[in-house]
């Protein structure tokens, strides 16, 4: 087994040296692959997912760019589509001692760890995470009827939190990990250098496929969520088959999961406080909780960069009618 495991590390070094690379926003270098910029680690696991991973009709996908609100993705469908069996006034809830990346596990980054891990036991709907674009998911997602669920977000609100994330990762003993200087990390955004980038690309696939095969690909905008989370509760509990009956309405659960999984709220929980517990990406739970605000761009972008990404986003989204 380790002579198939090393024969694969070898064969994915030698498609790593043969791709353009360029160095990321925390002085990482990233390759592009396919039209998109990756991590290595990220472009192995999702190798792998592509060779392993067997979707099944109940699995539901969680998309999005990094820095759109995934943390509040995973928290709000797990909430959904375990309802009845964890209210949210249950003290076992497991988002009450849990940060939703320990419940929801990203695709890339499981296949990393292990390149064919054993994920038949975890209880059906099985919910998964990614970053990847709809063409480089693997094979089964796209032909079985599992659900995916698509959420993107200001791409100035995800420059800023992204930035934000970037400082608690870097190290201060590795100098090939640090910050790059914020103009030089902002036109590399604007190129699309950026973990799992272009945004534009990434949104602009799953906006069209969500218009083309709706039960498929649901599309949801932070912003929306943020502006009105109990008709996007509604939303997606309908796209997942398991929508709000109305004796769950008037009980007020729709209510409780939005409550359970606000920023507010899971950014106070113990859990999601600590320090020293580096689970993911050898950051703390707390980093994943930040402001949570719509428009903190205003506060750090300058006029100049506005005008830059507005016009990268007029070009490219445009003809999508996709706003933000
Ligand atoms: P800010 O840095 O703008 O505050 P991701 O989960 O994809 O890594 O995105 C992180 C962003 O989502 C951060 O944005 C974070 O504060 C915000 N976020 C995390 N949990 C949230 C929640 N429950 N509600 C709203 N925003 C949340």
């Amino acid at each position: 087994l380790s002579e198939v495991v090393s024969a694969a590390k070898n064969e994915f070094h030698d498609l790593l040296e043969s791709l353009p690379s360029e160095i990321g926003s925390t002085s990482d270098l990233l390759y592009l692959y396919n039209g998109f910029w990756y991590a290595p680690e990220d472009l192995e696991g999702i190798l792998a997912a592509q060779q392993h991973f067997q979707a099944q009709d109940t699995d539901i996908i969680l998309v999005t760019t990094p820095k759109s609100g995934t943390t509040w993705l995973k928290s709000l469908v797990f909430s959904i589509t375990n309802r009845k069996q964890y209210t949210v006034s249950d003290q076992i809830h497991p988002l009450l001692t849990t940060n939703p990346h320990g419940i929801v596990p990203f695709i890339e980054q499981i296949y990393y760890d292990n390149t064919n891990p054993d994920v038949s036991h975890i209880p059906s709907p099985r919910l998964f995470a990614t970053h990847v674009s709809y063409t480089m998911l693997p094979e089964s997602i796209k032909t079985t009827k599992c659900r995916i669920i698509y959420l993107c977000r200001n791409p100035k609100d995800i420059f800023v939190s992204m930035r934000h994330f970037g400082a608690k990762i870097i190290s201060p003993t590795n100098p090939a990990c640090q910050l790059i200087p914020v103009e030089e990390a902002f036109n590399k955004f604007c190129r699309g250098v950026t973990w799992f980038g272009p945004f534009w690309e990434q949104a602009l696939e799953y906006c069209e496929l969500s218009l083309e095969n709706p039960d498929k690909v649901l599309f949801l905008k932070y912003e929306d969520l943020k502006g009105d989370i109990i008709s996007q509760l509604k939303k997606i509990a309908v796209h997942l088959g398991c929508p709000f009956s109305l004796k769950e309405e008037t009980e007020g659960v729709i209510d409780g999961i939005a409550r359970m999984c606000s920023f507010e709220h899971l950014s106070n929980l113990e859990v999601n406080k600590v320090t020293g517990v580096r689970s993911l990406w050898m950051v703390d739970n707390k980093d994943f909780f930040r402001k949570g605000e719509v428009g903190d761009w205003k506060n750090h972008l300058t006029d100049s960069m506005v005008e830059q990404i507005d016009q990268v986003v007029e070009q490219k989204l445009h003809c999508s009618g996709l706003t933000f």
